[in-house]
């Protein structure tokens, strides 16, 4: 049948989302599938109507492609899609409910609190040590993130995260390395490390400079590798999530690892990572998007 890509969307990872999809659409193309690609603006509900595809490979990023709004629409309408449907996309599109699911499994993550106002400043100073990690809940590619030492600095990182999203995340702050592990038909790939100059690996790190680097083999020893590949497992297992993603996990100093959160469609773009770790596995960029398309035919 005839598969169209979704990309593009209006979110703020309208940019990526293009990248990825062209990348996957290309792939599908060469692998033979008739495929087409189609920019997802406004309104979902007119895409959807008679249709003009048998499948879709989702390559929307953030909310309304990748929250389960979206996953719920195609859902309803019968035609099948690609990665995680629509309970666990609107969970991990979330990363404050994330984390209340990750904590009540016992899954290790940054301590944390919502952030409701301003004047929960001093609340949140009194619970959990600086410095903090300030979210919107609802962004990806680390939109909106700051890192706060201080009360001011946390206020105005609330101010601007409350800007894009009324619920806001603040966490304990893990010093790193970063690692992210790819799932791809519930299998862990080789695990990579992330390491960059900037203050995390943040919006320019992921997509705009050369300077970051990537590290694969990740740089830990087996057992420890395995243990980040299994804590990540469980994570996309107990969110539900189907066929591929992405899990991002800080390790501290101790040696301890910490979720940060899960991602149900990661970038496909030629600085991405789960591309990088499939291919680490042997497996090239066109076998990894036929692979996600074909697990929709179950
Ligand atoms: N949200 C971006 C696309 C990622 O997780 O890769
Ligand atoms: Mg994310």
């Amino acid at each position: 049948g005839r598969v169209a890509v979704f990309m593009g969307g209006d979110s703020a990872e309208r940019a990526v989302s293009l990248k990825s999809g062209q990348a996957v659409l290309s792939a599908l193309l060469s692998a033979g599938v008739d495929a087409y690609g189609v920019d997802v603006q406004g309104c979902l509900l007119r895409t959807v109507d008679a249709p003009e595809f048998d499948r879709v490979f989702i390559a929307l990023h953030g909310r309304g492609g990748e929250d389960g709004t979206l996953q719920a629409i195609l859902s309803q309408a019968g035609i099948p899609f690609t990665g995680s449907e629509m309970m666990a996309s609107a969970l991990a599109m979330d990363k404050l409910r994330t984390k209340y699911v990750l904590e009540g499994c016992n899954l290790p993550t940054p301590r944390f609190s919502a952030m409701a106002s301003e004047a929960d400043a001093d609340r949140i100073l009194l619970n959990l040590r600086l410095p903090l990690s300030v979210k919107p809940s609802h962004e990806g590619s680390s939109i909106g993130i700051r890192k706060v030492k201080n009360r001011d600095e946390l206020i105005s990182a609330y101010r601007e995260a409350a800007a894009l999203d009324p619920l806001v995340l603040v966490e304990e702050w893990i010093e790193g390395p970063e690692f992210t592990v790819s799932l791809l038909q519930d299998r862990a790939l080789p695990a990579i490390g992330l390491s960059t100059d900037h203050v995390f690996y943040d919006y320019d790190a992921k997509y705009l400079t050369d300077d970051t680097r990537y590290q694969i083999p990740c740089g830990l020893d087996a057992d420890a590798e395995l243990r980040l590949q299994n804590l990540a497992l469980e994570a996309f297992r107990v969110l539900g999530c189907r066929t591929w993603g992405r899990v991002d996990i800080m390790q501290d100093g101790s040696g301890d690892f910490w979720l940060l959160e899960v991602n149900t469609v990661p970038g496909m773009t030629d600085h991405s990572l789960v591309p990088m770790a499939a291919k680490a596995a042997g497996i090239s960029f066109e076998e990894l998007v036929v692979r996600i398309l074909e697990d929709t035919l179950e």
